[in-house]
């Protein structure tokens, strides 16, 4: 089963891998830098030699000269130890003949390496300086893995995003899709039952009141679920109501279904709590979040829900004595497919964060919880 644990695992796998493929493309470029680097660095230091023998007009000229000509892609600046330049090769062949634009090419050299000292004249103690920089291709070759990783995990971020917003678009299809479709089927049926109800009290008088009043509740508890889903498929209508009423007839429902072992009560701080909300949705969210505080505390223990408002929100808290939620888990229980339960689906807090937030904008959050001890989750709307 597709679970939300599995996601977040597949999510570090890919993380890391993302990773590791980065870090080892880094390390590769880096290492064949090396390499360029010190064959450049050979290349150079025969160069010196070749030129400071050409000056000082030793050995086969010929050989000496192919050396010289062979460097044909390492930028270089000559200069005698007066500061004037004597020669330049692989530069800017436009700018040469700029002395800032030479300046500013020594300076970059300057910073590169060091300059190679060529002893041309033993007697008087002189010395040319041959001032190189990396080749074009060693300086491309540094700075590409970082460019192409970073345009890389720029697209990936952008691909991450544009897939999750199209995703979310698709389970609020599902969703809204799902939902209508369940009230659209169960509405037939339904209808049909009332019927034969009807037929049945008219023709079977005698003691079957009691199994008609049952079926009667029945019917209604399916009318409500039927409306619950339509609501979900819709954008339901928002009436001000006076939650006070709204959560007490609501846990009296829940009270009467529910082990006795099981104390549900209502507090309420400040009376007068009112909010835009839609009854069946938000009976839906108290029903589910009660429910979980039930299976929290295996059977027997407290709930309280707990009412109270200022000038701009009103706060409903639900609290139980169950088992309670690491607090690392406080925003995890909201994702859909998050269950710690063997049967459970992750589906209920997600339907009541959904109820919450996008129908009757408001939010929902853990707002303490303890191992052991207790959870308590507070709902804030706005005052009507
Ligand atoms: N009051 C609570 N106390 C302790 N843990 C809770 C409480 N409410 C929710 N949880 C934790 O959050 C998880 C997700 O809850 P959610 O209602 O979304 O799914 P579920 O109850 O596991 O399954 P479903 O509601 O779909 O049947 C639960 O499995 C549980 O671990
Ligand atoms: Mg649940």
């Amino acid at each position: 089963m597709y679970t939300y644990e599995n996601k977040i695992w597949w999510k570090r796998f890919f993380f890391i891998a993302a990773l590791l493929i980065g870090a080892f493309s880094l390390w590769y470029t880096d290492s064949l830098v090396k390499v360029l680097a010190s064959e450049e660095d050979k290349k150079i230091k025969l160069w010196a030699n070749a030129t400071r023998l050409l000056i000082k007009g030793e050995g086969d000229i010929n050989f000496l000269l192919d050396i010289a000509k062979d460097n044909t892609t390492i930028p270089i600046i000559l200069i005698d130890d007066k500061g004037n330049i004597n020669a330049t090769k692989n530069l800017d062949s436009t700018h040469v003949s700029d002395t800032a634009y030479l300046m500013e090419q020594l300076e970059i050299m300057k910073e590169q390496h060091e300059p190679i000292k060529i002893l041309y004249d033993e007697t008087n103690n002189r010395f040319n300086y041959l001032y190189y920089k990396n080749s074009f291709i060693l300086s491309q070759l540094k700075s590409y893995p970082i460019i192409q990783l970073t345009l890389i995990a720029f697209f990936a971020l952008l691909s991450y995003f544009t897939l999750s917003a199209s995703r979310r678009a698709e389970q609020n299809q599902v969703w809204v899709g799902m939902s209508k479709e369940t009230a659209h089927q169960l509405g037939t049926p339904i209808s049909s039952l009332k019927e034969w109800i009807n037929l049945l009290r008219e023709t079977e008088k005698e003691n079957q009141e009691e199994l008609l009043v049952e079926l009667d509740n029945d019917v209604r508890r399916l009318e409500l679920i039927t409306e619950r889903f339509s609501k979900i498929g819709s954008d339901p209508v928002l009436k001000p109501e006076n939650l006070d009423l709204v959560i007490e007839n609501s846990l009296l429902y829940l009270n009467a279904r529910t082990s006795s072992k099981v104390d549900l009560s209502v507090s309420i701080l400040k009376p007068g709590n009112w909010a835009n909300i839609n009854i069946p949705l938000f009976d839906w969210v108290i029903e589910n979040l009660c429910k979980n505080a039930i299976d929290a505390m295996e059977g027997k223990g407290k709930i309280v829900v707990q009412l109270n408002h200022d000038e701009k929100h009103v706060y409903i808290d639900i609290t139980d004595n169950g088992k309670g939620i690491p607090k690392s888990k406080f925003k995890t229980v909201f994702k859909p497919g998050f269950t710690t339960k063997k049967r459970g689906w992750g589906l209920g807090l997600s339907l009541v964060k959904r109820i919450v937030e996008s129908y009757h904008n408001g939010t929902i959050y853990v707002r303490h919880s303890e191992l052991g001890k207790g959870t308590t989750f507070r709902i804030v709307l706005q005052v009507e």
